[in-house]
């Protein structure tokens, strides 16, 4: 049976780039298989130190994925830090995990120039990642094209340690997107949490509108004609718009008389329209956080479950047991 699992990290609110690129095709494919989808949220501490907002990510990450329709009658929901054996694992994967191979790894070289932060967790981050994944026997991992390193050193370590102590682990495969779409953020760089450049489409309607109208345009006037294919309201609008409202959109940039705030509009009435059942659940959510712990709650013993029997194969075959 094959098993999927990925993480998102509580760094931070789901944006549109983290709910197109991630949690929508992730659900997609839960229709069709066992899945397992968790909360990073021992990641997230590599770079996030702040107690209060780190618990409001995290319920509103979990929210994310209840408000989008996952169906947690047959699929996984849970947090990273509810299964402690994935702490445990990472220590039995760190002493056989080579130091050249994590020194060598170009998210932590990438966030080691960026960070001033430069903390032990950084650098271990990609052995947390693989206890994650083969502590599950998950097969299948669904990620951004950022993390096929992270999946490839998971490989390694899975292999490396099958070699080492005899066959234990599944050795998952990663699985991109093909047309892996990078979604643009309000400066028109890839939207990231890390870059204040993020639409947060489940967000009150008072901060969403604000996170639009930051969306850089050049300094055309109302009245003069504009360039749809070059427009970041426009490239935006089109990943979540119908083809006749996205060719109504460039008709009216080509004919003039239609200004940067009224596209800006209109991105926001499409998202309100568009996104309004998910917004309701998602605020309904928050607004009940109780909730969304005991879906946490339910999916944290499926969970530990599914890693106590792996577990149990990894202590005998280390020879602690
Ligand atoms: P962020 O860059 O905001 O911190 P994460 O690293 O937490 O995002 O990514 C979580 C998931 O969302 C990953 O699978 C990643 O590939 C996907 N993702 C993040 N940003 C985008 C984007 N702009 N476009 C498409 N997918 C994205
Ligand atoms: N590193 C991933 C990211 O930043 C999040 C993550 C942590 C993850 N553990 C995982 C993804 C295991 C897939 C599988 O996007």
């Amino acid at each position: 049976m094959s098993r999927i699992l990925t993480g998102i990290q509580s760094s931070g609110k789901p944006h549109l780039g983290n709910i197109l690129g991630a949690i929508l095709p992730a659900i997609e494919l839960s229709k069709t298989k066992e899945s397992l989808f968790f909360i990073a949220d021992l990641h997230a501490l590599t770079t996030t130190k702040d107690p209060k907002k780190l618990q409001e990510n995290t319920l509103a990450t979990a929210a994310t994925w209840l408000a989008f329709g996952l169906d947690t009658s047959y699929n996984i929901l849970y947090k990273q830090s509810d299964v402690p054996q994935v702490t445990e694992l990472m220590w039995y994967l760190n002493c056989i995990t080579p130091f050249p191979m994590l020194a060598n790894a170009h998210s932590f070289k990438d966030k080691s120039n960026k960070l001033s932060d430069v903390n032990a967790g950084l650098f271990t981050y990609p052995v947390l990642m693989a206890a994650d994944i083969i502590l599950y026997d998950a097969n299948i991992v669904p990620v951004g094209k950022d993390q096929l390193q992270h999946l490839e050193i998971t490989r390694d370590i899975a292999k490396s340690f099958n070699h080492i102590y005899g066959e234990t682990f599944v050795i998952p495969e990663a699985k991109i997107k093909e047309d892996c779409m990078i979604i643009p953020g309000t400066d028109g760089q890839k939207m990231s949490k890390s870059y204040n450049n993020c639409i947060h489409i489940l967000e009150n309607e008072k901060i969403l509108k604000k996170q639009i109208m930051k969306i850089h345009t050049d300094s055309k006037d109302l009245d003069e004609i504009k360039d749809p294919d070059t427009c970041n309201i426009v490239k935006i609008y089109k990943l979540i718009g119908d083809p006749k409202n996205c060719k109504n959109l460039e008709k009216k940039y080509r004919n003039g008389g239609f200004g940067y705030g009224h596209a800006k509009s209109e991105l926001l009435d499409l998202i309100l329209t568009k996104y309004n059942l998910p917004r309701l659940k998602f605020q309904e959510l928050m607004d009940n956080p109780e909730v969304i712990e005991k879906e946490l709650e339910k999916g944290a013993k499926k969970a530990n479950q599914i890693a106590s029997a792996v577990m149990k194969k990894v202590k005998k075959n280390i020879g602690l047991m």
